[in-house]
């Protein structure tokens, strides 16, 4: 063991003989800890996102058993304590609504607490990024343990991807190529062991993201949940972050800006969610790292994709597990002199180049040569111009390419419940050229901007065997869908973004090499319709019903600067004011 560069904070708690260590100790005594365990020892925080209504963090106690082992096995003293656990697939109106509450409850109990280092639980999508900005604005040693996804679902004799196969199946009832009897059949084999979404979707993107940032050990991202490695690996990140606490490495010293230079080429390479993009971001801003969209222009457009998982691609999680996982994609953008920073530091206390140097590769279909990769485009492709000043995004992987450079006339839908309404209508003036525009689902328009961007093409189109159209709205759109979709147009409509002044019938432009979208009229007829209107009259009045929405509407930020709360970015550190009983 190293010599400890800093004293305990635990130690303003459990290090005085006086009134308040009497207290501190004696009712943390009740759960039958003896006196050693407050001489001196690490007090490690195990961060649990477990709950059964997050089916997708469901197995995380015995996930924090075996961090707990491992704490223990290395001289430290674990604590488990429970933060708002912000499961994808239950909570309405979204969980990106409560992402940002969730961080708060996560700084908020990191600092309060006699804490010196913090293990995160993380697996179901916003879990990973509401934990991570939580810790980084307390920066205490940090380690992140990622629950691992689900095997691979199985329908028909098929490996069939969480949440693609509904988009898909669900596409096919409606062109009537199968019973609703049919697409029901699926639901129980989709999900068929404990873990996150086995496809390339956020919470699979943003295991990836914590990898390639450095916040967890290598191969943290793709272990299946079920698989007794992943159990290795918490017991391991146990013993490691008790070492982290006497070598002092906190997350600034991680989570720097080459860091986050590290994950956007990653991102590029495995094919990610665009829901990296606003996650990222906020997290960045906690660290008070500058990141912005064109630092994904920069550093990730023209990466290739080379890792051939579901959406964009053939195969799911267990595959990319068994064919080397996040390290062989690493070292393939290493020896390609690809990755950007192979000196960044990790928090096993090794450089990310060190760890994946050596990384074996076993199947080259899965984890593709740069050569021969799934997508030459990779990357996000950030679009700016009259219709998105501020940007909005679009991920080529999962696009058609030929309609990447696309002008179409505008079929415009006010909200998702006008979308809802009338996108099946027969009567709809729609064609394959037209360009389907949503308003009013961005971070105010929506309380947490859904991800409903991948609109549901009209069935009558769908019919005709139309597979693909361009998509324009300030939603986002959940990690396992595809299509020409442009996301998180920025500002949002409701927040009086031109979005709002789009009407039916006007000619907009996409043009992905370009990075432009334009919406076809002159400037003076673009600010005399949004003059007309009032498109954050709703928000307003939403506002104005008070409790935690009120709060949500009045201090979001726009998804270019991560959708974060504007007064919660920055570091605060973990010093709190002396309590005295
Ligand atoms: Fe939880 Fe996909 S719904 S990971």
């Amino acid at each position: 063991m190293t010599h400890r560069k800093r004293p305990l904070r635990s130690a303003q708690w459990f290090g005085t003989a006086d009134k308040n260590g009497f207290m501190y100790r004696s009712w943390m005594k009740n759960q039958g800890i003896p006196d050693h365990e407050f001489e001196g020892k690490p007090i490690i925080g195990i961060c649990n996102t477990w709950s059964e209504l997050t089916p997708c963090n469901a197995h995380f106690r015995k996930l924090a058993e075996h961090v707990k082992k491992g704490v223990l096995e290395a001289g430290g003293y674990p604590v488990e304590f429970p933060v708002f656990s912000n499961g994808e697939s239950l909570l309405r109106p979204t969980a990106m609504f409560t992402r940002n509450l969730a961080s708060m409850d996560v700084e908020e109990s990191i600092r309060g607490n006699p804490l010196d280092a913090v293990v995160l639980l993380v697996g179901c999508d916003k879990t990973t990024p509401a934990l991570l900005m939580g810790a980084a604005s307390c920066d205490i040693p940090t380690i992140v343990v990622t629950g691992g996804p689900m095997l691979n679902g199985k329908h028909e004799g098929k490996d069939i991807g969480s949440g693609t196969v509904v988009w898909q199946l669900s596409e096919q009832v409606k062109a009537g190529k199968i019973s609703i009897h049919d697409f029901m059949a699926a639901e129980a084999g989709m999900s068929r062991s404990a873990g996150t979404c086995n496809t390339m979707g956020t919470a699979s993107t943003m295991a990836c993201m914590a990898e390639s940032l450095g916040t967890s050990l290598p191969h943290n991202a793709a272990i299946p949940a079920v698989d007794s490695r992943r159990y290795v690996l918490a017991h391991l990140s146990g013993n490691r972050v008790v070492e982290m606490v006497e070598e002092d490495l906190r997350l600034s010293k991680v989570l720097t800006k080459e860091a986050f230079e590290n994950a956007i080429r990653t991102n590029a390479a495995i094919g990610g969610s665009t829901n990296a993009v606003i996650h990222l971001k906020a997290i960045a801003g906690r660290m008070g790292v500058d990141l912005d969209l064109d630092d994904w222009s920069r550093v990730g457009r023209g990466t290739p994709t080379i890792v051939d998982l579901q959406p964009s691609g053939r195969f799911l999680m267990e595959e990319f597990y068994y064919a080397g996982g996040l390290p062989a994609v690493l070292r393939r953008l290493g020896e390609a002199d690809r990755l950007p920073h192979k000196g960044a530091l990790t928090v096993n206390g090794r450089t990310l180049w060190d760890n994946v140097k050596d990384a074996p590769l076993y199947n080259d279909e899965v984890i593709r040569p740069l050569e021969r990769p799934l997508r030459e485009d990779g990357g996000m492709c950030v679009l700016r111009g009259n219709l998105a000043p501020n940007g909005a995004v679009l991920k080529p992987s999962a696009a058609t390419p030929e309609l990447m450079i696309h002008r179409g006339r505008a079929v415009v839908f006010e909200d998702f419940d006008d979308y809802k309404a009338r996108i099946n209508d027969p009567d709809l003036d729609v064609d394959a050229s037209s360009v389907l525009v949503m308003k009013n689902c961005g971070p105010r328009g929506y309380h947490g901007m859904a991800e409903v961007g991948n609109m549901g093409l009209p069935a009558k189109l769908l019919e005709q065997g139309v597979t693909d159209m361009v998509r324009i709205s300030d939603a986002r759109m959940s990690g396992t869908a595809y299509g020409t979709v442009v996301l998180h147009v920025a500002p949002e409509a409701a927040a009086g973004g031109p979005l709002a002044a789009v009407c039916n019938g006007d000619w907009v432009e996409l043009d992905c090499d370009a990075g432009k979208l334009h919406l076809d009229i002159d400037d003076a007829e673009l600010e005399a319709r949004l003059a007309e209107s009032d498109p954050t009259a709703e928000s307003r009045r939403i506002a104005s019903d008070g409790g935690y929405r009120q709060l949500y509407i009045e201090r979001v930020l726009q998804a270019d600067e991560g959708c974060d709360f504007d007064f919660l970015r920055g570091s605060r550190g973990a010093d709190v004011p002396r309590h005295s009983h």
